[in-house]
């Protein structure tokens, strides 16, 4: 057991758009990563690829050297089970409590009729409230997921995948609809679990900012294409015109200035 996540060659398309080109990666365990790149380059597509939402239409995805595009029935729901998924739009119940929300995130490990019932062990009950205790959640546990601000509902939807007990996290821009403080607490929240428990997080973020304030690892993209992988030190403004295009990095450096820079009380790099 390695924990290596390892894409070869992997490509999608989607009619005339090849959404994912030929992408090699090879992720370490306990890597905290960081996608970025354009609207359209194809972040969301990988991460889709990688917990098997979509097929690849060549190349090969592997973890702990089984390759995961072969998986069938039980076998692709343990991966799923093992890849937990964090989305931009929070997808918790509103009408339910958040302890309960959070309880949802067992489901997987529960036979059919006991799911019906939502029917939990005290332990999964201990495990749930623990992990809504990492996320300084426990004050709203009875609460309606509904009634809670975005970055709290966030952070609800991270303490409902811990309870998965992942082996990675894939965030597709979790903090993307969020105001600067609650993104902040949300990507704090992310990288206390990855450093405290280790585990491997994948995160698209489309501000530059935060991915060289909190990834060890930055990725990337444009028009399926991985044009960068390094560290943020590495990241040149160079490199980030040649991703986003000259356009793109007017634009990029608006939406930072106005918005990420004021969160993190940082000013902003590239000139
Ligand atoms: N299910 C689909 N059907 C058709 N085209 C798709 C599908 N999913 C993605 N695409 C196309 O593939 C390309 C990459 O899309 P993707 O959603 O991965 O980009 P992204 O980098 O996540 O963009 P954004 O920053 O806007 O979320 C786009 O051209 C998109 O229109
Ligand atoms: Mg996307």
């Amino acid at each position: 057991m390695t924990g290596n996540l390892i894409l070869s060659n992997v490509t999608r398309q989607f009619g005339e758009t090849t959404a994912v080109d030929r992408v090699s990666l090879s992720i370490q365990p306990g890597q905290f990563v960081g996608v970025i790149g354009r609207s359209g380059a194809g972040k969301s597509t990988l991460l889709r690829l990688i917990n098997r939402l979509i097929d690849p239409g060549s190349g090969s995805v592997s973890f702990d050297g089984v390759e995961v595009t072969a998986l069938k029935g039980k076998a692709l729901r343990a991966w799923r089970r093992d890849c937990a998924m964090i989305f931009q739009q929070f997808n918790l119940v509103d009408r339910l409590d958040v302890l309960t929300n959070v309880l949802i995130g067992r489901l997987a490990e529960h036979g059919f009729l006991s799911s019906m019932a939502m029917r939990f062990t005290e332990e999964e009950r201990a495990m749930a409230i623990q992990a809504l205790d990492r996320l300084d959640l426990v004050p709203q546990a009875l609460q309606r997921a509904g009634t809670l601000s975005g970055g709290q509902q966030q952070r609800v939807a991270i303490a409902k995948a811990l309870v998965q007990q992942p082996k990675i996290m894939l965030a597709d821009e979790p903090i993307a609809s969020l105001d600067p403080a609650n993104a902040t607490r949300v990507m704090d929240g992310l990288k206390q679990i990855n450093t405290e428990d280790g585990l491997t997080v994948l995160v698209n973020l489309h501000t530059l900012d935060t991915a060289r304030a909190y990834c060890d690892r930055i990725v990337a993209m444009r028009a399926g294409r991985v044009m960068f992988d390094g560290t943020a030190h590495q990241l040149t403004d160079d490199v980030v015109r040649d991703i986003y295009g000259l356009d793109g990095f007017a634009e990029f450096n608006e939406a930072v200035t106005s918005t990420t820079a004021r969160a993190t009380g940082r000013v902003n790099e590239p000139a």
